[in-house]
């Protein structure tokens, strides 16, 4: 903080601001900045009260938890207040805690280690082993009654599934939605043209605190709980984890991935363990809470006004953060699909910095509301490609207009067309030279035929000088022009010119992925190649003849008919024939066809073959494979360090999961072992 700011003056904004930001999350469901920001106003806040204690109103955010209940719900008064947390941002603020606790204590600590479940805080009430009442956290002492939307939840129980009931038990958990539903359910929000939610967390909330269970009924909520409130008439626990196992025995779900643990640094193996994993599992986590097993250590060590000394929550970093949006541009695909993209302040979020995120399309733009000119919430969570979330409201410049999608490509000046019922804008001219950079990009990526040297620059600078202008003039390609060109010395040229060379040997399958045929991916073009054999006789193909091909549905198989039937297509396919490209496929199957009809998912490394070559074993006789598990799985194939969310998923529906030898024995015969 600058030295010439009042300090009062600053810890009344960052209180206002705070305020203002609890009762957008907990009572909305709609925060406007993400939670990494958020932290970093209650620590500076905290830190400036650290400095001034006068200024440590009682009334202070950082002296209470979340926000007072909304008058949406009846008020529900805690039996004892929902505590909060204290946060490590990390791992030497972690050990820091952990010391302090040692000096507290005379003898070792263990610590429970388990998932910080990204939901909402919930407490639940049975009375002689009977669901009475579910509440909200609030403002901790208070929270809100949302007993008829909770009861709706699968997973919790309506009884204690327990002889001796105890008269009171208060269970308290976290409710979230599975990532999954989260996804679906966004889907059917843009599907109907409305507001999406930003992530699982919102979208559980939201659906969690709505007037009319019913709607809550049809959103999949789950549970994990992780604590008991109170407990009368009941066993009395001395750690923490017999009481997470009394709580697993009287039905309730606990997290599977908690561990016991000693010493600090089996902690932090656990942290570094699950913020490598975080993506592994079904459902969203924000980080680690730590807590003391032994409770009567709990009971030395007590709590601060808002937090518990004896936990803390390991935060990873974050995966969310805001930045501005600079300008919204348009850029050309292969097929002329016109995407629209964020160009963004660069922002390191999700482990690197982001500068450009998709906007997908028209209706997305429109649905999210980004303006150039907005602050945004980027996400970038594991692998997945970053997105721009939303834009921040309350921040948003006075004036600043909705963006219009161009209706002229800025490449070749020509219309763009988005035709009746379809999402997708394209740029229709087949001679547009950003398409056409593209298509050749295409064709000489990895995944097609992986021409090494045929990168976006030099290719620029060969559509440029006009050495080419499709795919099949690579082939012809004046190497002496090339020569002279800035950059291009001998080496370059040759290396260019073997590539080129080697690229005319790629499979079939690589040639049909390279052609950039709409739908047709690498799957499907393995499938083809197999299927038919040969390029003639997949261009002499009916449409008719290409869908009766197993794994080929119609919309593929018209994509591919009207393809080859281009009179352009075939010219440039002439090209690549001339030039002695492969067009010749792998002979057809021989596999006997035994596991027609099933669905059969792989985890986890096997040892005799590859996860990629089981997958193929499995489609190559007559199955699918698909990435995971649901209702129509026939069985999951489980090898070393399997993903936990497919076996979870598994264990939930009654899936059969097999061992290697068990996989071996189907892939002969078809059979699934027998069930004693
Ligand atoms: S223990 C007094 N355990 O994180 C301790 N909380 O930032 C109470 N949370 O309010 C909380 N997973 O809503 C605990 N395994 C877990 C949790 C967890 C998620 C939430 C909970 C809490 C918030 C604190």
């Amino acid at each position: 903080m600058a030295d010439s700011v009042d300090p009062t003056a600053r810890a009344e904004e960052l209180r206002a601001l705070i305020e203002h930001h609890n009762v957008l999350y907990h009572q909305q469901d709609a925060p406007e900045i993400s939670d990494a920001e958020y932290d970093a106003l209650v620590r500076e806040l905290l830190a400036l009260e650290e400095e001034y204690p006068d200024l440590r109103t009682p009334d202070s955010p950082t002296q209470k938890v979340g926000a007072a209940p909304s008058a949406l719900f009846a008020p529900v008064e805690h039996r004892t207040p929902m505590m909060s947390l204290d946060n490590a941002m990390n791992f030497d603020e972690l050990v820091a805690w952990g010391k302090r606790l040692e000096r507290l204590v005379s003898e070792d600590i263990s610590f429970v280690c388990e998932l910080k479940i990204d939901g909402v805080a919930m407490s639940l009430l049975y009375e002689n082993g009977v669901y009475k009442r579910a509440a909200t956290r609030g403002d901790g002492r208070v929270g809100e009654d949302v007993t008829p939307n909770v009861a709706t939840i699968a997973v919790i129980p309506e009884r204690l599934s327990v002889d001796d009931v105890p008269a009171v038990l208060e269970v308290r958990g976290e409710v979230y939605m599975p990532t999954a539903a989260f996804e679906e359910l966004n889907r059917r929000q843009e599907a109907a043209g409305q507001r999406l939610f930003a992530n699982a967390r919102n979208s559980g909330a939201g659906s969690l605190r709505q007037k009319d269970p019913k709607i809550t009924a049809s959103r999949e909520l789950s549970f994990f709980c992780y604590q008991v409130g109170a407990i009368e008439g009941g066993p009395r626990f001395t750690t923490h984890s017999e009481t997470l196992e009394y709580l697993r025995d009287v039905g309730f779900p606990v997290n599977p991935e908690i561990r016991t643990v000693t010493g600090l640094d089996a902690v932090y193996e656990f942290c570094q363990h699950w913020e490598q994993h975080r993506h592994d599992l079904g459902y969203e986590i924000d980080g680690v809470v730590v807590k003391v097993d032994n409770l009567a250590q709990r009971a030395e060590m007590g709590s601060t006004s808002k937090a518990p000394r004896w936990a803390i929550a390991y935060k990873f970093p974050p995966e969310e953060r805001t930045t501005l949006l600079k300008n919204i541009m348009v850029s050309i695909g292969r097929t002329g699909k016109a995407t629209p993209f964020a160009m963004l302040e660069p922002v390191f979020v999700g482990g690197s910095t982001v500068g450009l995120a998709t906007l997908h399309n028209e209706d997305q733009v429109a649905l999210k509301d980004v303006r150039p000119g907005d602050t945004v919430i980027v996400r970038k969570a594991g692998d997945v490609i970053p997105e721009v979330v939303g834009p921040v409201l309350s921040l948003r410049p006075k004036g600043l207009k909705p963006w219009k999608f161009p209706t002229k490509c800025n490449a070749c000046g020509g219309p763009l067309v988005r035709l009746e019922g379809e999402s997708d804008t394209f740029c229709t001219n087949v001679e547009c030279p950003q398409q056409q950079w593209a298509r050749i990009a295409h064709f000489a990526s990895r995944g097609a035929m992986d021409i090494e040297g045929l990168g976006e620059r030099s290719l620029s600078t060969f559509l440029n000088e006009k050495l080419l202008a499709d795919v099949g003039d690579i082939y012809t390609l004046d190497f002496e022009r090339i020569g002279q060109l800035e950059g291009f010395g001998e080496i370059s040229v040759r290396n260019l010119r073997t590539a080129i060379e080697a690229s005319k040997q790629r499979p079939l399958a690589n040639l049909l992925v390279g052609l950039g045929i709409r739908h047709l991916g690498g799957t499907g073009s393995q499938v083809l190649a197999r299927a038919l054999g040969h390029l003639d006789r997949i261009m002499e193909a009916s449409e008719e003849e290409i869908a009766a091909v197993e794994g080929i549905g119609p919309t593929i198989a018209k994509s591919v008919h009207e393809f080859f039937a281009n009179p352009g297509n075939r010219e440039v396919i002439a090209k690549l024939r001339a030039a002695g490209v492969n067009v010749e496929g792998p002979a057809a199957p021989d596999e006997p066809q035994t596991l027609a009809g099933m669905s059969i998912v792989v985890t986890g490394t096997l040892e005799g073959l590859s996860r990629e070559a089981a997958e193929e074993a499995i489609k190559a006789r007559g199955g699918k494979s698909p990435g995971s598990v649901s209702k129509k799985t026939t069985a999951v194939v489980v090898g070393e360090a399997p993903g936990a969310a497919k076996l979870t998923k598994a264990q939930e529906l009654g899936v059969p999961i097999l061992d290697e030898a068990a996989f071996t024995h189907l892939l002969e015969t078809g059979e699934l072992p027998a069930v004693d």
